[in-house]
Parts: C-alpha cells; sequence; structure tokens
C-alpha cells in the first residue's frame, strides 16, 4: 500500500510518498526556517501564507521522486493537529481536494502521532510493549504504547517542551533561531562545567525545563557564564540528564522491550548517545532527518491507521489542540 502524507502544521511544508508504512519512495520537505529566522521564531500569518505557495510544488515534487500514479495510491494521510490552525488548514484542504479529486480515502494523523511512527520508517522492528519520548518544540511527553493506536500518557512538561527550553536558551545565549541545533553546535567547543538546576519532581514522570532556563539567564545577566559554548553545554547536558533518566526509569518500572525516541529534539546527538549507551532495552531512534517535522512519518502513521480502517470522510478539520490520548 502506498500512501501520500502531507505535513504542515508548523513552518514546514512537506510532502512524502511512504509504501507498506515503512519504504520511503519519496520525501519532500519546503522548509521556512530562514523566513522566521530573522523574527526569532514562527509567526503563524507568515508561515500559513508560505504553505499555501508550497503546497502544490512540493506535493507534485514527491510524487514525481516516487515515481507513482495517483492511481497507485492507497489514501492520503494528513496532519490534523496539534498546530497552527492557519497552517494545518492548508495540507488538510489540500489532501482533501486531491482525495475528492481521485477517489482515494483520506486519512487524519496526530502529528504527535507521527512523530511516533517515524520509528517504523526505514524497516526498524518493533516489539511492544514501548516507552515513546516525545520531545519537539510543543511537547515533552513520556508514552507507553501497547500496539498500534494504544497509547497512555505517563508524564508531560509542566511548562516549557523541550524544545521551546532549547530554542528559549539559544536566545538567552544570542545564539539565534532555531535553538536547538545552535545549541548542539555551540556545545561542541564547549564544557558543561556551569551548574544548572534539574527539576526531578520525584515520584512522577513529568518533566519541567522553565527553572533550568530562567537559571541560565541569571547566571548570563551577572556574567558568571564563561564562555557561550560552556553555557550552552551545561544547558544541553542538564535537559538531556532529565530526558534519559526519566525515560529510563519509566522503562524500567514498565518492563517495556524497548524505548523510542521521537521529535525535533530527538535529533540531538548527545541525548541519543546517552540514552543508547544507558538502557538495559534497545533504543530506537529515527534518522536526524525522521525525528524534525517531515511527511514520510506521517503516511507510516496513516498506513496503520488505513489497515485499522480508520479513515475519515471530506468533512474532516483541524483540531489545533489535539491531544494524544
Ligand atoms: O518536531 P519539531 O521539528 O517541530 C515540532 O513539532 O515542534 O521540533 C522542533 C524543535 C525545536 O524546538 C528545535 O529547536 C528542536 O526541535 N531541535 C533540537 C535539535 N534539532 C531540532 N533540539 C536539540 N538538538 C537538536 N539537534
Ligand atoms: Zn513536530
Amino acid at each position: 500500500m502506498k500512501i501520500l502524507g502531507i505535513e504542515t502544521s508548523c513552518d514546514e511544508t512537506a510532502a512524502a510518498v511512504v509504501e507498506d508504512g515503512a519504504r520511503i519512495l519519496s520525501n519532500q520537505i519546503a522548509s521556512q526556517v530562514e523566513i522566521h529566522a530573522r523574527y526569532g521564531g514562527v509567526v503563524p500569518e507568515v508561515a500559513s501564507r508560505q504553505h499555501i505557495l508550497s503546497i502544490i510544488p512540493i506535493i507534485k515534487q514527491a510524487m514525481a521522486e516516487a515515481g507513482v500514479s495517483w492511481s497507485e495510491l492507497s489514501g492520503i494521510a494528513v496532519t490534523v493537529g496539534p498546530g497552527l490552525a492557519g497552517s494545518l488548514l492548508v495540507g488538510v484542504n489540500a489532501a482533501k481536494a486531491i482525495a475528492l479529486a481521485h477517489g482515494l480515502p483520506v486519512i487524519g494523523v496526530n502529528h504527535l502521532e507521527g512523530h511516533i511512527y517515524a520509528n517504523w520508517l526505514d524497516g526498524q522492528s518493533i516489539d511492544f510493549p514501548v516507552v515513546c519520548l516525545i520531545v519537539s518544540g510543543g511537547h515533552s511527553d513520556l508514552v507507553l504504547m501497547r500496539g498500534h493506536g494504544d497509547y497512555v500518557v505517563l508524564g508531560r512538561t509542566r511548562d516549557d517542551a523541550a524544545g521551546e527550553a532549547f530554542d528559549k536558551a539559544a536566545r538567552i545565549l544570542e545564539l539565534g533561531y532555531p535553538g536547538g541545533p545552535a545549541i548542539e553546535q555551540a556545545a561542541r567547543g564547549g564544557v558543561a562545567t556551569i551548574q544548572l538546576p534539574r527539576a526531578w519532581l520525584k515520584g512522577s514522570s513529568d518533566f519541567s525545563f522553565s527553572g533550568v532556563k530562567t537559571a541560565l539567564l541569571r547566571l548570563v545577566e551577572a556574567e558568571k557564564v564563561s564562555s557561550v559554548a560552556d553555557g550552552a553545554a551545561s544547558f544541553q547536558e542538564a535537559v538531556v540528564d532529565v530526558l534519559v533518566t526519566k525515560t529510563l526509569t519509566l522503562a524500567k518500572e514498565r518492563r517495556v522491550r524497548q524505548i523510542l525516541l521521537a521529535g525535533g529534539v530527538a535529533a540531538n546527538e548527545l541525548l541519543r548517545k546517552r540514552l543508547v549507551e544507558n538502557s538495559p532495552v534497545p533504543v530506537l531512534v529515527p534518522k536526524p532527518v525522521f525525528c524534525t517535522d517531515n511527511a514520510a512519518m506521517i503516511a507510516a502513521c496513516g498506513y496503520y491507521r488505513l489497515k485499522s480502517g480508520k479513515t475519515n470522510g471530506l468533512d474532516l478539520d483541524v483540531v489545533p489542540s489535539l491531544k494524544l490520548v
């Protein structure tokens, strides 16, 4: 089964064709990062206008790269939320128009579920139950997954998401946008010598990252940060320490077979390395290009929904504050 995936929840216009939920036939992304960089973050109105310009060319490129015709597709999977309403609308309406024109089923996909399904791409084999750590610009969730579409959210952030914290720390250190890759890059030249607090929230699998960010700000204001590189390395160390410790604790408690990493922050090398090195069970990590927003993960998730008969009608609408469960 070949599925066309469409993703427009934030600032990437993406389309991909994936076969049987794993084999990538094409993966196209039109990034708006340079457009938003001058504002230091995503401007929703600018993002939706840019999606309108990019969506048709990107879908055409994905179909051409895959070398498939509309009649060879089994369905169109599209992100319905969570995300920016105006951005989501562009993808959902494109998907519905194509579905209507070619008599194909449309499958609404939760963006967070899509991030998890990036782990199915390229044929990695998954053994349930698993614990998923989803760390993106808007979410830091620890989820127990017992089967396809079967989730229990066991922990989430009480304030900033991990990616949001990286973005804010980068702003404090004047490293620019997007913050995660900038912090990671700067940290390579530094040492984690600055003591920053960790919010362990004992007895809970929740996260909190606003304290570590404020602590960094206070130290920068007091000129107590030896160098930008050391500040970046220390911040990255503090965030990764909490993410890894809490994920491993939950994995042991729940006796899961694997740990899955997902979301933009999963592209972080230190996070990937620490989890892999310290986990008693196998850790699956998507390739960095499938950690950040892409449409292949949406197509992969759409395949499993279609297989279980969960398609939508042409009344499908966006749900900007959609939850995983
Ligand atoms: O999943 P994603 O592409 O979009 C959302 O759904 O939010 O995640 C974007 C977030 C941003 O906050 C970005 O700074 C962070 O992921 N990020 C990283 C890295 N690459 C992206 N954070 C840490 N290290 C990275 N290498
Ligand atoms: Zn995302």
